[in-house]
């Protein structure tokens, strides 16, 4: 039986609240609250279909708290599991769970082939975006501290990852997650909407950076 779209909606709002609320590696609910409503944003303004977009972005981190062994499939699975419990309708569930598959990100220098679908390109669009800016800053170093990085060494020079496992294994400074990741997202933007606020959030992470290393010399 098919459940209105609303109450999917509502009802896997609570869900992913419930489940993520308190997570500590910045996969926390209101990561997936802001990318839900940049997505809703974005989504508005590239004319993509609002209801997929949303139902996406809220589950696109599901797994993470849970399953930390980077399985890939877990994610998508436990969305499927969800959604169908929730009574959302099999075309939907099948269009929300490719998009899950294709957000997540693999790495500089590791090719991360783009969505199939604009909506997969709006959530993908959204998650990046919440790398950036004042919001990205405080997630880097959240979870550079979560993870037991070093803030900055100046011996320590970013890298580029050859693939994905060499990304997850790498012990890289927090400051160097920002040449590794960080400055590269605002020109892998799928939608024009979401590249004017990344090249604006570019923008205070430069200012940040240039603050930082002047700081680091004493100079200001
Ligand atoms: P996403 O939710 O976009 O898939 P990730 O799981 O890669 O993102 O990362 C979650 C957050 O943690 C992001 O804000 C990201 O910049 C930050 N992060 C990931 N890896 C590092 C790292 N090595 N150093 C600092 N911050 C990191
Ligand atoms: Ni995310």
């Amino acid at each position: 039986m098919q459940t209105d779209r609303q109450v999917v909606l509502e009802k896997t709002v609570a869900y992913v609240r419930d489940q993520l609320a308190g997570e500590g590696s910045g996969h926390d609910w209101w990561h997936v609250y802001r990318v839900w409503q940049l997505a809703r944003r974005i989504s508005g303004a590239e004319g993509a279909d609002m209801y997929v977009v949303e139902l996406a972005s809220l589950l696109h981190d599901i797994a993470d708290w849970k399953f930390n062994g980077g399985n890939e499939a877990v994610g998508p699975a436990v969305a499927e599991a969800w959604l169908r419990g929730a009574g959302a309708a099999g075309a939907d569930i099948e269009r929300i769970c490719e998009i899950i598959k294709e957000v997540s990100f693999k790495g500089a220098g590791t090719p991360t082939s783009p969505p199939t679908t604009l909506e997969g390109a709006v959530v993908q669009d959204a998650d990046r975006l919440d790398a950036l800016g004042a919001i990205g800053i405080a997630r880097a170093f959240a979870y550079g501290g979560f993870a037991h990085r070093q803030i900055h060494d100046p011996a320590i020079r970013p890298t580029e990852h050859g693939s994905f496992e060499a990304y997850k294994a790498s012990r890289s400074t927090t400051i160097n997650h920002f040449y590794e990741k960080l400055l590269l997202l605002k020109d892998l933007m799928n939608t024009e909407t979401a590249r004017a606020i990344a090249t604006r959030r570019h923008a205070l992470m430069e200012v940040f950076l240039s603050e930082f290393y002047s700081e680091w010399e004493g100079r200001t």
